[in-house]
């Protein structure tokens, strides 16, 4: 099975969650064994090799393929929440994403040093979500910071807002 056949399957909701919007809607993707299974074997082809020891997914779309992924590279799995959700002492960052301004946080203990990580989301937008997150994971001086996305909306210039030497993938583009 190839992009163009999951790309297929994304379900466009118009003017969701606000007017203007089409809503990307990958749960028509999710829902497919084969897509799902696909899917799982991309991210694995491109990040089994890179010696990644933290999957950091953002919530909540982060959590659906970001833990599946770890699991098949060996490496764990940590969640970046929405304000107010994790439990124990965070660190915290505040961004504009495509349709409204949002907190992230992550837990101070989630990270070391000697971290190779690997930000995974469903998609890429404006970028503010992920470079709120990829500044949270920074201020941990990981070895290296990887970014990876199902979906780039290339016409937003997300990636624009990352430093050059940042290696970002995704995998189906608009
Ligand atoms: C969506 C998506 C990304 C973000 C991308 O999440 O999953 O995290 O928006 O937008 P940006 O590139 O413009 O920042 P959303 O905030 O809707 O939350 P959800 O995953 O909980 O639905
Ligand atoms: N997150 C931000 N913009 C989005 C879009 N157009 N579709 C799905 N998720 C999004």
């Amino acid at each position: 099975m190839g992009v163009e056949i999951i790309k297929s399957k994304i379900r466009d909701v118009v003017d969701f969650p606000q007017k203007g919007i089409v809503f990307r809607d990958l749960t028509t993707v999710f829902k497919d064994a084969d897509c799902l299974r696909e899917l799982s074997d991309m991210l694995t082809a491109i990040y089994a090799e890179k010696g990644i020891t933290k999957v950091v997914g953002i919530e909540s779309r982060g959590f659906i393929m970001g833990p599946i992924l770890a699991t098949r590279i060996g490496a764990g799995f940590v969640p970046m929440r929405k304000p107010g959700k994790l439990p124990a002492e965070t660190w915290q960052e505040s961004y504009t994403k495509e349709y409204g301004v949002d907190v992230i946080e992550i837990h101070k203990d989630a990270l070391c040093e000697n971290d190779v990580v690997l930000l995974h989301d469903d998609l890429l937008a404006t970028g503010g979500t992920m470079l709120a997150a990829y500044n949270l994971v920074k201020r941990f001086n990981p070895k290296k910071v990887y970014v990876n996305f199902l979906v780039e909306l290339e016409f937003l210039k997300g990636r624009d807002l990352f430093p050059n030497d940042v290696e970002i993938e995704s995998l189906i583009k608009y």
